[in-house]
Order: structure tokens, then sequence, then C-alpha cells
């Protein structure tokens, strides 16, 4: 009985809440509604020490484990809001020289999340998102690659929303191997154009970044969507990745809306002058 109670409860406040997340995007789609939202996901361990969440060091996936539940929630925002790609920095390729344990904890974490969203009733399903894993795939556990093409492949002809998640990834490794498939495409033209590089580049046919976001206070771009972010709006909001919630993402999206027709003017003084 007093189960029963307590899940009404529950889902009278879910249905509350989706009510005013419409009636704030509804307000917010007034003005420019970003296309593409990039995060730098940082401040997970912060989290998990500050709140006294992780227990020791054999422990070290508890802040990222939350981490990745605000992912869910900032995916959805995103998709009730109308934005159509979101992409996540979820690992460095410089991230591999962490303490061991916490990169092979990691890596244990993104397969079984990955089996989770993949699962019938997740969130791949139900707002029928395309997921890209961009990055040196290579560099990842068996388990997470093999998780992570079949996730691809199953959501390849999704219409809704794009969350492209990067792990293994930096801009640096990036543009390397965009020029490598160029040459091996080229082969003995030698002039490459900037548009060849773009289309080899792994953000290829996804429109570029309106805003990248850094939790934590951090002003870093850390390697992340360098190529891609000449005209980005960057925000680095002081929550770290756990705390970022609707208000901090709806303030996002208004910095964006005073900035916007700045950078679009800019935007089309630089096409002009290509
Ligand atoms: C940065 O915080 C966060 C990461 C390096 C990992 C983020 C990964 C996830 C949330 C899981 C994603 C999973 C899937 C399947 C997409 P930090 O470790 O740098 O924290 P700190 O700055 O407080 O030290
Ligand atoms: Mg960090």
């Amino acid at each position: 009985m007093k189960k029963d109670g307590k899940s009404m409860i529950s889902k009278a406040m879910g249905h509350v809440s989706f009510v005013i997340r419409k009636c704030l995007f509804f307000i917010l789609s007034m003005g420019p509604v970003p296309a593409h939202i990039a995060f730098i996901m940082d401040g997970n361990r912060r989290y998990a020490k500050r709140r006294g969440l992780q227990q020791d060091s054999t422990d070290p996936n508890s802040g990222h484990q939350v981490g990745f539940k605000s992912l869910i929630s900032n995916l959805q925002y995103c998709y009730e809001m109308g934005v159509k790609y979101m992409t996540v920095y979820a690992f460095s390729i410089d991230n591999f020289r962490r303490d061991p344990h916490e990169v092979q904890a990691l890596m244990e974490l993104m397969k079984v999340k990955i089996d989770e969203l993949l699962t019938e009733g997740g969130l791949l399903k139900k707002f029928d998102v395309r997921i890209n894993f961009w990055g040196n795939l290579e560099l990842l556990t068996d388990p997470v690659r093999v998780a992570a093409k079949k996730a691809m492949d199953m959501t390849v002809h999704n219409k809704g929303p794009v969350l492209s998640v990067c792990v293994a990834y930096t801009s640096t490794n990036e543009i390397m191997h965009a020029i490598e498939a160029l040459v091996r495409e080229k082969r003995e033209k030698v002039q490459i154009r900037v548009c060849d590089l773009e289309r080899n580049l792994f953000t290829a046919g996804c429109v570029e970044p309106d805003i990248i976001i850094r939790t934590s206070g951090e002003t870093r771009l850390s390697n992340f969507l360098l190529w891609q972010s000449n005209f980005t709006h960057l925000q680095n909001p002081n929550p770290l990745w756990p705390e970022f919630s609707l208000r901090h993402f709806v303030w996002a999206v208004l910095k964006y809306q005073k900035v916007h027709g700045y950078l679009k003017k800019l935007n089309g003084e630089t096409d002009k002058n290509k």
C-alpha cells in the first residue's frame, strides 16, 4: 500500500516536471534553438569525493555512474527542445594515462551502459536516437569496441537526435586520421582542399557545435573539437558534470541566444572572405 502511494507520488512529480520543461522549452524556442550542443563532462571524480560517494580506491566509478545519469538527463532536454546533435567528450586518448584501475573500471561501466542503452525500452529506442562513437576505437577494450560498433549498426537508420560519444578521442588524432584517409584516397594528387579534409573528419555530416559546455568551471578545450569550434559559443559553468541540471541547461541556451546574432554575423563575414 505504502509502495503504491510512493510510486504514485513519483509518477505525479515526473508529470509535473515534464510540464514545466515543456513550458520552458516552448519559451526558449521563440529564440534560435541551437542545432548542436557539445559537452565536456568534467568533474565526476570531484563530485564523488565531495559527496562521499567513493568508498575507496577500488571504487573509482561512483562519480562516472552519476555522470552517466546526467548525460541521459541532458540528452532528454536536447531531445525535448529540438536540438538535433548532442556530442559528449567521454574519454580522451590522454585519459589512458590515468590509474589503470580507473581506466578498466570506466571501460566496464561503458560496456554496461551501452548495452543498457540498447535494451528494449531503452533511451535510444524511445527517442529514436542515432549513436556515433568517434575516436580511435582500436584503443578501447574488446567488449567496449564490440558494443560500440553494435550500437552504431543498430541505430544507423534512426531519425531522431544524434548522440555522438567521443571516446579514445582527441582533435589532433581526428585530424591525423582524416589526413591519412585523404592521402590514401588522393594517392598521387597532391592538392588537398579544406573541404576534402572536413569530409574525412569523424564529424563529417554533422553541423559544427553552436555551444561547447565544459562543466566544473574549467576553461580548457583539452583537444576537443578544435577544428569544429571556430564560431562556437564556449561556456564554462561552475557546476560539476553530475550537478549540471535543467536550470543550467536552460541558462546555457539563453546565454547562447544572447550572442547568436553576433556569432552568425561573424560567421557570415568569414564565409565571404574564404
Ligand atoms: C570527466 O570527469 C569524466 C570522464 C573522464 C568520464 C565520463 C564518462 C561517462 C560519464 C560515462 C559515459 C558512458 C557512455 C556509455 C557514453 P573527471 O574524471 O575528469 O573528474 P574530475 O575532473 O573531477 O577529476
Ligand atoms: Mg577532469
